[in-house]
């Protein structure tokens, strides 16, 4: 069974509570839930992580190489600047789809740049918490079409290819 990771970065704990204007009030736990319910119709295996470090992220990447078929993933602030998790991302060479519930564009400039957004296969922003469904249903689509991309083959073959 295809196995996708999903990351949530700092502050995303607190969805729900924080600024819902900006982010809604759907807290972290329902949007998991919805995603483990899509990923059990889906026939997909799902992982979830809320980290507010830096590190545990760059960890939970690392550790998904061989593991893992597809990565979901919403950086929080970590996607405007942590070059760290932009080289993590690069250096396993996993799929992935990087996922914010705002319209990051919209918003004050600072926001406006992702440093995650070159080394992912694409960017959903805006759409709120259906935004990770749609990810999922991404990736899905994804992996039916690269079923040869399998875990451990991943990493060798598409670091021949770049
Ligand atoms: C966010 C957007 C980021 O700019 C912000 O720092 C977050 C949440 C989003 O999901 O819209 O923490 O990633």
């Amino acid at each position: 069974m295809p196995k996708i990771l999903v990351l949530h970065g700092p502050n995303l704990n607190l969805l729900g509570l924080r600024e819902p204007s900006v982010y809604g009030t759907t807290s972290l736990q329902e949007i998991n839930r919805s995603l483990e319910e899509a990923a059990k119709r889906a026939g997909l295996e799902i992982e979830i992580l809320q980290s507010n470090h830096e590190g545990d992220l760059i960890h939970a990447v690392h550790r998904a190489l061989g593991r893992v078929d597809f990565i979901l993933i919403n950086p929080g602030a970590l996607g405007h600047y942590s070059f760290a998790l932009r080289d993590a991302l690069k250096a396993i060479n996993l799929p992935a789809i990087e996922i914010h519930l705002s319209n990051i564009y919209a918003r004050e400039e600072f926001r406006h740049h992702s440093v995650i957004a070159p080394v992912v296969l694409g960017q959903i922003s805006g759409l709120g918490p259906a935004g990770y469904l749609l990810a999922l249903e991404a990736a899905r689509n994804w992996l039916t079409t690269h079923e040869s991309n399998n875990r451990t083959k991943a990493y060798s073959e598409k670091s021949e290819m770049s």
